[in-house]
Formats: C-alpha cells, sequence, structure tokens
C-alpha cells in the first residue's frame, strides 16, 4: 500500500518550460505562447465548484491558482516566461485563501516577470511585438471578475498589434494550438511522473480490494461511490481522476453510467470503474465482480472472455507494437466469441468490417493516461499508428456488453456489462502493469468478497 508521506521525485518544472521554449522554437525564430490557467468556475448563485487546475499549465508552472496567464516569449533571441496572477487581496484571502501574488509568481514559481491579470490587456499588446507566430488553444475561458473570456480577446490583441503597423500590407499573426506541442511532451512519463502514476495506482488497487470486500447485495451504488472516495482520500489521494462508474446489473452496459443510485442486488455483477489522482496525475481501473461472490454461468463465461482477451492484450504491451495492434486483436478476438455465442453470425471479416462487433464491445481497447484519464499525445504519426515506447502509459480496457432488451442473444446473456481494465507502462523490456494491486481472476475475487464490514 503506498504511504502518502513517501516522498515522490520533485518535477522540474523549470526544465520543462526550458523543452516548452526548444519545441515553440522549432517553428519559428520569435513566438509568443500564451496558457491560461482554469477559470473557476460557478457551481450554483454564488458557489464555485472545486477547483482543478489546467493539466497543461499545471505541467509548465505548478502554480494551483486559478485564472492566472502563462506567457512564453522568445523574441529576438531572449526567452521570458511571464505570469499573470490574481494579485494580493487580504479581504479575498481572509475568505479563500492565500495568494501567491505578483511578487510571489517571479520569488516562488520563477518567472522571469510578472504582473497582476488585470494589467494582461495593457501588457500583452506589447509581449506581441516582434513574434512572429503566437501559439494559443481556442476554447480555453478566462472567466476572471466575469469581465471577458481570453477568446475574445486574443483574435482582438492581434489585429490591434497589426493595425499597430500602420499602412504595411501586412496581415495577422498566425495562432497556432499548443496542444499538439505540450501533447508530445506529456507523452514519455518521466521517473517523477511514473512515481506519482505508481502511487494513484496502489491507491486506486487497494480501493478496489478495499469495495470487493465490502461488497454485498443491498448496498446502493452511491455507497460503493462514497466507499470509493473514502479510501483514495483516507490513503492520499488529491482527488478522483474522473467520476466513478459504479454500475451494478444491466447500468453496466452503459458504458459512462455515474448515476450511482440503484441498489445492488443478489445475483448481480458489479461494474466498478474509478482512479484515484494523486498530484495531478491518475490512475483508471475497472472491475468486474459479482455483488454476493458467486458469478452465475452466464456472467462467468462472458467474463471469461474478456478475462482472457485483456490478459493477451496486456502480453501484448511492448516496445514495437501499436494501440492499433491491441485493438484490433481485441476487436477479433471478441467477434470471434460473439459469433461461438451466436451473437452475430457470419464471416468474422465481415463482421469487423462492418463493424457489426461493436452492438457488443462500442469502445477501443486503451487510450493514453496521464494528468488527464484520456490524456494528451498523437496516436497517429506520420499518418501511421504510432508505435509503443518506453515511458508511455496506457490503459488496456477490452468489455463485453448486452443490452438488457436485446432480444437477439438468449435472455440469460441479457443485461451483462463486463469491463476489465489495467494500466500499463512501456518498459524496454515489455510492460509494468501498475495496476497489478487488484485481482481480477474470479476466484481471487470470489474469495475476498463481502469478507470486511462496512463501514460506518
Ligand atoms: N474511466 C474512463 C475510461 O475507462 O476510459
Ligand atoms: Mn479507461
Ligand atoms: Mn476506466
Amino acid at each position: 500500500m503506498a504511504n502518502s508521506t513517501e516522498k515522490l521525485r520533485s518535477i522540474p518544472y523549470a526544465a520543462r518550460r526550458q523543452h516548452f521554449f526548444s519545441e515553440l522554437l522549432k517553428g519559428a525564430e520569435n513566438v509568443v505562447a500564451i496558457i491560461p490557467a482554469h477559470p473557476e468556475l460557478v457551481r450554483n448563485n454564488d458557489v464555485h465548484f472545486k477547483f482543478r487546475q489546467d493539466s497543461n499549465f499545471y505541467y509548465l508552472t505548478g502554480f494551483e491558482e486559478p485564472d492566472a496567464i502563462a506567457v512564453f516569449r522568445a523574441v529576438g533571441g531572449k526567452k521570458e516566461f511571464i505570469l499573470f496572477v490574481r494579485p494580493k487581496d487580504l479581504a479575498q484571502e481572509i475568505w479563500t485563501g492565500y495568494r501567491t501574488g505578483v511578487d510571489g509568481a517571479v520569488s516562488k514559481l520563477g518567472a522571469d516577470r510578472s504582473y497582476s491579470v488585470d494589467d494582461f490587456d495593457a501588457q500583452m499588446p506589447k509581449l506581441l511585438h516582434g513574434a512572429e507566430r503566437v501559439y494559443y488553444g481556442l476554447h480555453k475561458t478566462l472567466n476572471y471578475n466575469g469581465v471577458e473570456y481570453l477568446d475574445a480577446k486574443i483574435p482582438r490583441m492581434i489585429e490591434d498589434h497589426r493595425k499597430g503597423f500602420g499602412r504595411s500590407g501586412r496581415g495577422l499573426l498566425p495562432i497556432y494550438d499548443p496542444h499538439e506541442i505540450l501533447g508530445e511532451m506529456r507523452l514519455l512519463k518521466s521517473p517523477d511522473e511514473i512515481d506519482r502514476l505508481r502511487k494513484a495506482s496502489q491507491i486506486t488497487a487497494n480501493a478496489h480490494c478495499e469495495i470487493i470486500q465490502r461488497c454485498r447485495p443491498g448496498l446502493y451504488e452511491y455507497q460503493v461511490e462514497a466507499m470509493v472516495e473514502y479510501f483514495f482520500r483516507f490513503h492520499g489521494a488529491t482527488r478522483m481522476g474522473y467520476n466513478s462508474i459504479v454500475a451494478s446489473g444491466h447500468n453496466a452496459t452503459i458504458l459512462h453510467y455515474i448515476e450511482n443510485s440503484r441498489r445492488l442486488e443478489d445475483g448481480d455483477l458489479l461494474l466498478l470503474d474509478a482512479g484515484a489522482e494523486c498530484d495531478y496525475y491518475t490512475s483508471d481501473i475497472t472491475r468486474t465482480f459479482a455483488v454476493n461472490g458467486k458469478m452465475t454461468a452466464p456472467q462467468r463465461e462472458l467474463y471469461d472472455i474478456v478475462l482472457k482477451v485483456q490478459k493477451e492484450c496486456v502480453a501484448m504491451a511492448k516496445p514495437g507494437a501499436t494501440l492499433v495492434n491491441i485493438h484490433n486483436f481485441a476487436v477479433e478476438e471478441l467477434t470471434d466469441a460473439m459469433v461461438t455465442l451466436k451473437f452475430l453470425s457470419g464471416d468474422r471479416k465481415k463482421l469487423v468490417e462492418t463493424l457489426a462487433y461493436k452492438r457488443y464491445y462500442p469502445h477501443g481497447t486503451g487510450h493514453l493516461l496521464g494528468m488527464d484519464v484520456h490524456d494528451v499525445g498523437l496516436y497517429q504519426t506520420d499518418g501511421q499508428p504510432r508505435k509503443l515506447q518506453p515511458g508511455m502509459v496506457f490503459t488496456v480496457e477490452p468489455g463485453f456488453y448486452v443490452l438488457f432488451d436485446d432480444n437477439q442473444v438468449p435472455d440469460k446473456y441479457r443485461g451483462i456489462g463486463i469491463r476489465v481494465e489495467d494500466d500499463v507502462l512501456i518498459t524496454p523490456e515489455g510492460c509494468e502493469v501498475l495496476t497489478s494491486g487488484v485481482p481480477k481472476e474470479v476466484d481471487d475475487m470470489a474469495a475476498m468478497t463481502g469478507t470486511k464490514p462496512l463501514l460506518g
């Protein structure tokens, strides 16, 4: 079990910023990148959602306050990291907490210069001087004091910048999306990132074990959700990596079921898809198990199919393979099973080509994982599926889902939904399963089920 006080390697934000500059400068000699923090979002009336920083902004700054803007300016051979932050404000700090402030942005966060975010409109036009291109991701709204969205400001500033040249015949500075550059930077996980993913995975695996041990008919899905969050947070997770999917019975056939309101009945399976986030890195585990510890024959039949495919897919995860290879393999195996079970009929190749298998396996077999549960990074390079490399982290999560009203299949299979999901880190030799701390064999899970008392 991860110890929440264990020392994690620190994150080299300054080195990340230098790397970002060098990537920006590959496109032009004089560039300005504008990377906004996440805004604070209103939940209802004057109450806000709990704040989580934008992943790219945090990746480059390590700064957790809302409504800031980072500007990376590389013009005339000089590189500057400029931060616009919420100014110190005693009254606001009494209500909502400490602010790093303009001076702190330099002394604590390593900015070369800093300003109040209120000065953004006045300063930004000057920072554009000399730039040949601007990097800015549209739809990252800035909602500081409800004044104006950055998406409206930036193009206007660029137009004002052009006007500043007078009658020159020059066009607007081009805007490039920094998403791909940052995605590629975040793709291969460094040792300090792997520390955090490992911690998140251990906490998540432990919580899944605790849930299996406490599972029993009569519980409600939301009680399971509450226990998951308890075990995550109690053991040091910062927050949930995503909304937990606690899907019992035929709710398990709804891929992103997050309502979590149903009572777990005797004879149900429970599909639990939940991941802890630790210091901005998340895990993503799914286990499916019998609520009373005993799978019925049809549940077991479908479970065994999925588990076998999942283990084979994990075995394929090594340098040189691709996520597309792994997915195609899973699709072929699962389609074969659908034919054997007489859920589909016809030639496998045809069923794959026509996507007929999607009736029972509608999603992909894995996705990149990191600061975001569906992480950034290109899945294709040069028009080809990207080859797996050491440092890549992704999920392996085949499933099988039969809607409760599917009248093409025997009654006994209807309403069964199964997914088995682990997170793997590609290593030089193959892969490391980060989430191996929670069993997925039927007998192992059955032996644990209901062996511990409920909380509370
Ligand atoms: N938890 C969402 C997913 O597995 O992709
Ligand atoms: Mn996933
Ligand atoms: Mn998942």
